[in-house]
């Protein structure tokens, strides 16, 4: 039997059997035009995460308006559903996963710093709104889609009427109650609805904290699920925070609204414990469960391993997995948690590099990626033999000042190529930890504190995840930088 039971039940939602219970949460790639179509450079990314066999594709925030804006997918006009229709086709002839598409109505931002918000729409903006997800929903079935995914978290129009600190509207649809706050919500998922008929998916993505001042948390957000439970959702996608009231401005630059707090949490970097949102999806699940609703949840943030999914859905705190970055470090990640080999998974180490192209509006790709690729390579399948080191793993470490470790060691060996390195650390003769991973031979440890003795060892990967053998260990011996020694302060060594 396989190791993650749970995680690899396929699931039934509406009309759709996702394979098993991981999901592709959407990501902007910036690989398409300004003009919005998918073009070949969209469908090879799709076409790569599908190869890695994740149960539920969610493509990219997909644009329901016309609206001027950077590379990002349009889906409001018949024009685009070609495109979409293609790629689909390719999708589903070649791998088991399912594919929703996100789609998304975002007001207007200025470099000025001008921002449109929900109190500048009249009662025709926010019937016109409504129609346009309608229809957008209509022609992502038309597509070829199993799903569509209504986006409602983030900094986005659908997001700021739920938003107890951005609507400011004093009408039906303002900010003076939960319900009015929810009544665009609401009146959008019953209109998609009765557009695309009972038995295509439908799921929605809201914020289940908005991790701002004043903003909503899950005391409210269990309510706004339990809505959605309600409406007939056939799943709820939670994300938290990505708001533009405590983004950083850039001097000349849009807003982008990841940059505060509340990026941090839509997008937890390394510095955040594993599972930063699962709590949240834990809550929410359990309330909606309590009225007898079983509208499945799904949870993401910072979740890295498939052991650690499948602690989740065995603890019944969610009903699917979501991962963006882990996945764009490793598409693979599913098919190796399938075959039982999740120790060749290639870890993101959550730097966010990805989270800066798409703010420069770069193309997305992954900083372990090779240099220039748009994709993460198809490994040998019949590679089973990890990277070799010529001289048993050469490691220097040499001590930088102030708490820096500036390790090197030699390249690795492999006939398919050597894609990475993994870094781990021993601290005071304690168990190695991975540090972090390098697609060079060079790592600086910004963590070396005095009074300490690390250990390095380095291990090399390559395409298929194979790991070498560990490298022979470097240690450093930190001194103390004074003499403590006064009455009151000394610190001994074990
Ligand atoms: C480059 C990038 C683009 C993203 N684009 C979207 C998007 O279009 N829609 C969305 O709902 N979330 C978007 N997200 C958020 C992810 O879906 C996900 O919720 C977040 O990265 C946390 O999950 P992770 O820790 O598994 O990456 C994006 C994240 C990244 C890093
Ligand atoms: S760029 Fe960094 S954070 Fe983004 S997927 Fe790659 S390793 Fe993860």
């Amino acid at each position: 039997m396989n190791q993650f039971p749970n995680l690899f039940t396929p699931l039934q939602i509406n009309s759709m059997t996702l394979p098993n219970k991981m999901a592709l949460t959407a990501m902007v790639t910036r690989l398409s035009g300004t003009d919005g179509f998918v073009n070949q450079d969209i469908v090879d990314r799709y076409m790569r995460f599908a190869a890695g066999e994740v149960g539920l594709i969610v493509v990219e925030a997909s644009a329901v308006h016309g609206a001027k804006s950077g590379q990002l997918l349009r889906i409001n006009d018949d024009e685009f559903i070609a495109g979409h229709r293609d790629m689909l086709q390719q999708i589903h002839d070649s791998s088991p996963s399912k594919v929703a598409l996100q789609i998304i109505h975002f007001l207007k931002i200025a470099r000025s710093g001008w921002r449109q918000t929900v109190k500048m729409l009249d009662k025709d903006d926010i019937q016109a709104i409504i129609r346009q997800y309608g229809e957008a929903a209509v022609r992502t079935r038309d597509a070829g889609y199993d799903a569509v995914e209504l986006h409602m978290a983030h900094a986005y129009t659908m997001s700021s009427f739920l938003s107890k600190r951005s609507n400011k509207r004093n009408d039906e649809y303002g900010g003076g109650s939960l319900e009015t706050r929810m009544r665009m919500m609401t009146e959008t998922v019953l209109k998609v609805r009765s557009m695309v008929g009972p038995d295509f998916p439908i799921g929605v993505r809201f914020d289940a904290e908005e991790c701002i001042k004043d903003g909503y948390g899950l005391s409210e957000s269990k309510f706004i699920g339990l809505r959605l439970a309600q409406l007939g959702v056939d799943y709820i996608s939670l994300s938290a925070g990505g708001k533009f009231e405590d983004a950083i401005a850039a001097e000349g630059e849009a807003l982008y609204p990841y940059t505060g707090y509340s990026g941090d949490r839509a997008m937890p970097p390394a510095t955040y414990q594993d599972g930063a949102n699962v709590y949240m999806a834990a809550g929410i699940k359990a309330f909606i469960n309590e009225h007898g609703y079983h509208t499945p949840v799904i949870t993401t943030g910072k979740i890295s391993t498939p052991e650690m999914a499948e602690e989740i859905l065995q603890s019944g705190q969610a009903d699917m997995v979501g991962f963006a970055r882990a996945l764009l470090a490793d598409p693979d990640f599913p098919k190796k948690a399938r075959l039982g080999n999740p120790d060749k998974i290639v870890r993101c180490i959550y730097g966010n590099v990805c989270k800066q192209l798409d703010e420069k509006f770069k193309k997305v790709t992954c900083t372990l990626w090779l240099r220039h690729g748009l994709n993460v390579p198809m490994a040998d399948p019949e590679d089973v033999e990890g990277p070799t080191w010529p001289n048993g793993g050469d490691v220097k470490a040499n001590l930088r000042q102030n708490g820096r470790v500036r390790v090197e060691w030699e390249s690795a060996e492999d006939a398919h190529g050597v894609y990475g390195y993994e870094i781990f650390r021993s601290a005071n003769g304690a168990a190695y930890e991975h540090l972090s991973s390098s697609s060079t031979n060079r790592f600086t440890d910004q963590n070396a504190l005095a009074g300490n003795s690390y250990q390095y060892m380095i291990k090399a990967y390559d395409f298929a995840g194979n790991r070498s053998v560990e490298s022979e260990p470097v240690t450093v011996e930190i001194p103390l930088p004074v003499p403590i020694d006064g009455d009151h302060l000394r610190i001994t060594q074990p």
